[in-house]
C-alpha cells in the first residue's frame, strides 16, 4: 500500500495507526532520510540541504534507498509506503521493481487536504524523538510531561512548507492519474479530527 498526500495531510499520523491494524512495516522515505541526516551518512549529507529548503531529494538518491528497504525480510508480507513515490520517475522505478519481484499494489491511498489548512498543521507539529509519536500543539496536544523532549522538524517553517506544497503540486500530484489508471487509487478526505479520518480510511479500504 502507498500513502500519498500533500505535506501535513496526515500521512505519518494515519500510517502509524494503519500499520498496527495490518501488521506491516511503515516505510517513510522522509523518516529514512532524516535518520541518514542525523547519522551523518553520505546519503544524509546529500539530502540535508534539499530537505531544509523544502526541495525534493534527487530521484537517484531516493529510489535506491527505498527499493532496498522494501526488499528486506520484514516487508515480505506487505508494507505501507509513506512519502514515496513522489515523482513520475520514482513511480516508474517502483513499478519495475515490484513487477520484478512479482508483487502487486493493493491500494494507493490519496489523503486530500486543502492548501489553506496545511501551513497551520505543519508549523504546529512536534514529534517525540524517543517514540516517533506525532503531535500538534493545537489539534493533538502532547501530554505536558513530554513537552521538554519534543522536537520541531527543520523543514517545518512556513517558508519551507510553502516550497514543499509547490513541489507537491508540480511533481507529486501528477502521479495520481498514473495510479488512477491502474485502478488502485482510493481518495479520502483528510479534513476533520484524525480519528474521523482513520474511520474514513478503514471504510474506504474495506
Ligand atoms: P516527508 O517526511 O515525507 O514530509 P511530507 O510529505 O512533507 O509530509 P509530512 O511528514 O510533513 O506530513 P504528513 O502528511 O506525514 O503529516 P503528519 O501526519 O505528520 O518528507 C520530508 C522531506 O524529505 C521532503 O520535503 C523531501 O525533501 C524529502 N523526501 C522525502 N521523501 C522523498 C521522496 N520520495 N523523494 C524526494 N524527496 C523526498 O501531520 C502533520 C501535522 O498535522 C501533525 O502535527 C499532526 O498532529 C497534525 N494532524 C494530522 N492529522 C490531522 C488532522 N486530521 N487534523 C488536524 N491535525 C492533524
Amino acid at each position: 500500500m502507498i500513502l500519498i498526500g500533500p505535506p501535513g495531510a496526515g500521512k505519518g499520523t494515519q500510517a502509524q495507526r494503519l500499520v498496527e491494524k495490518f501488521a506491516i512495516p511503515h516505510i517513510s522515505s522522509g523518516d529514512m532520510l532524516r535518520a541518514a541526516v542525523a547519522e551523518g551518512t553520505e546519503l544524509g549529507k546529500q539530502a540535508d540541504g534539499f530537505m531544509k529548503s523544502g526541495q525534493l531529494v534527487p530521484d537517484d538518491v531516493v529510489i535506491g534507498m527505498v527499493i532496498d528497504r522494501i526488499g528486506k525480510p520484514d516487508a515480505a508480507g506487505g508494507f505501507m509506503l509513506d512519502g514515496f513515490p513522489r515523482t513520475r520517475p520514482q513511480a516508474e522505478a517502483l513499478d519495475t521493481a515490484l513487477a520484478g519481484a512479482g508483487v502487486s499494489l493493493d491500494r494507493v491511498l490519496l489523503i486530500e487536504v486543502p492548501d489553506s489548512l496545511i501551513v497551520e498543521r505543519i508549523v504546529g507539529r512536534r514529534s517525540d524523538p524517543q517514540t516517533g509519536a506525532i503531535y500538534h500543539l493545537k489539534f493533538n496536544p502532547p501530554p505536558p510531561e513530554l513537552a521538554d523532549r519534543l522536537v520541531q522538524r527543520k523543514d517545518d517553517t512556513e517558508e519551507a512548507c510553502r516550497a514543499r506544497l509547490d513541489k507537491y503540486h508540480s511533481e507529486t500530484a501528477p502521479i495520481v492519474p498514473f495510479y488512477e489508471q491502474k485502478g488502485v487509487l482510493v481518495r479520502v478526505n483528510g479534513e476533520g479530527p484524525p480519528d474521523q479520518v482513520t474511520r474514513r480510511i478503514v471504510d474506504a479500504l474495506r
